[in-house]
C-alpha cells in the first residue's frame, strides 16, 4: 500500500568532454560511419578521460539533481546508485558518492547492478521505502564508464557503447497519487550467456591468462539481444501503460534506455506513439547502460519535453537479461 507518493524533485547529468566519432571507431576496428548511424542511429559517444571514473560522473550528476531539486545533500536519507562498471568491486560506487558530497550522515548506501535496467531497478527500490513512509529524500543514480570494459577491437560491441552518469533526487509527498505510479522487474537468468565479462568476478580472477586472453571485456552476442530487446520492450510499454489506465495520447513521454534507435523506432511505432513522444539522444552519447534513462530524463526535463502533472514512462532493459519499466506522473 503506497502512504506517500515518490516524486521525482529534480535531475542532472554528467558527460565526459572527450568524444568518440564514428570516424574514430573507423581507424580502429573495419566499419563505417554509415553502417553504424543505419544500424545503431549512433554518431558519437562520450568517453571518460584518465581523471575521469564512475564515481567522479556520479557525483558531478548527483549534484546537479540536489541544485534542481533544491535539496541540501545532507538532507538525503538513501543514496542507490545503479551500475555495471563501479569505481571498484568494493566499496559500493555509493559509499563513495556518499563521502564524494560530504554527506556526514550515516544513511544507507547501495549500489545495485542490473546492467542497463539499474536506473529503473534502482528508481523502483527508492520509490517502494519512500511509499512505505521509511525515508523522505533518496539520491537515485546510474552512472557507467563502459569505457573500461568495451574491447576496441570488437566491431560487434565497442561502436555501441558509451560514458556518462544521471541523477534524480526522490522526495516525499503526501499526494500518493504523483510519482511513481507503478513499476516493473524483470530478470531470466537463462539469457546471462547473452551479454557478460567472463572474468573478475570469483569464477575466473584476475591472472596473466585472463588478461592476455581479453575475457575481462564485455561479451556481446547482438542478434539474440537486439531480438529479445524490441520483444521486451514492447512487452514492457504495454505493461506500463496498462498499468496505470494509460494510452499513447495521455502519455506525455517515453523515455528508453537508448539501446538502438532501430529497437526504440520499432517498439513504440508498435505502441502508438508518434516520434515527438519519444525521447531520443542515442545519436549523441550511444548506449551508456545505467546512465541512459537518467541522462535523457534530465534532458527531456531541461528542454521542456516533459514537466510537472506529465506521465511518462520509462523502459530499460539489459544483461541478466533484466528488464525495468516506470511509470511516473511528473
Ligand atoms: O543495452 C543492451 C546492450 N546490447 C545491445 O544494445 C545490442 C543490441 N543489438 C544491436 O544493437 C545489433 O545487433 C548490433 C548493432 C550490435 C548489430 O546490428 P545487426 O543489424 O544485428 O547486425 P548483425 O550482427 O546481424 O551483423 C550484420 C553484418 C554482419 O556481416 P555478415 O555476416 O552479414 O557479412 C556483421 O559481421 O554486419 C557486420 N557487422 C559490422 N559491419 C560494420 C557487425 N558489426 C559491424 C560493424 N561495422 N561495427
Amino acid at each position: 500500500m503506497r502512504r506517500f507518493g515518490a516524486v521525482i524533485s529534480g535531475t542532472g547529468s554528467a558527460l565526459p568532454e572527450k568524444r568518440l566519432t564514428n570516424g574514430d571507431l573507423e581507424k580502429l576496428v573495419e566499419t563505417d560511419h554509415d553502417w553504424i548511424v543505419q544500424r545503431t542511429g549512433i554518431t558519437e559517444r562520450r568517453i571518460a578521460g584518465a581523471d575521469e571514473s564512475t564515481a567522479s560522473l556520479a557525483t558531478l550528476a548527483a549534484q546537479r539533481a540536489l541544485d534542481s531539486a533544491g535539496v541540501d545533500a545532507q538532507d538525503i536519507d538513501l543514496i542507490i546508485v545503479g551500475t555495471l562498471t563501479p569505481e571498484m568491486l568494493t566499496p559500493s560506487t555509493a559509499c563513495i558518492l556518499q563521502q564524494r558530497l560530504g554527506i556526514r550522515r550515516h544513511i544507507g548506501a547501495l549500489d545495485i547492478n542490473a546492467a542497463c535496467s539499474g536506473f529503473v531497478y534502482s528508481l523502483a527500490v527508492a520509490s517502494q521505502f519512500i511509499a512505505a513512509g521509511s525515508v523522505k529524500r533518496v539520491l537515485v543514480v546510474g552512472a557507467e564508464t563502459l569505457s573500461r570494459i568495451v574491447d576496441y577491437t570488437d566491431r560487434g560491441t565497442c561502436i555501441l557503447f558509451g560514458d556518462g552518469a544521471g541523477a534524480a533526487v526522490l522526495t516525499a509527498s503526501d499526494d500518493a497519487q504523483r510519482g511513481v505510479l507503478a513499476f516493473e522487474l524483470g530478470a531470466d537468468g537463462g539469457g546471462a550467456h547473452f551479454i557478460h565479462v567472463p572474468a573478475g568476478g570469483s569464477r575466473a580472477p584476475a591472472t596473466a591468462d585472463t588478461v592476455a586472453e581479453r575475457q575481462h571485456y564485455l561479451k556481446m552476442n547482438g542478434r539474440e539481444v537486439y531480438k529479445f530487446a524490441v520483444t521486451q520492450m514492447t512487452h514492457s510499454l504495454k505493461g506500463a501503460m496498462e498499468s496505470c489506465g494509460l494510452t499513447a495520447e495521455t502519455v506525455r513521454l517515453v523515455v528508453p534506455h537508448q539501446v538502438n534507435q532501430r529497437i526504440i523506432d520499432s517498439a513504440t511505432e508498435k505502441m502508438g506513439f508518434p516520434k515527438e513522444k519519444v525521447f531520443i539522444n542515442i545519436d549523441k552519447y550511444g548506449n551508456t547502460s545505467a546512465a541512459s534513462v537518467p541522462i535523457a530524463l534530465d534532458e527531456a526535463c531541461r528542454q521542456g519535453r516533459c514537466g510537472p502533472g506529465d506521465y511518462i514512462i520509462m523502459v530499460a532493459f539489459g544483461a541478466g537479461l533484466t528488464w525495468a519499466s516506470a511509470t511516473v506522473k511528473l
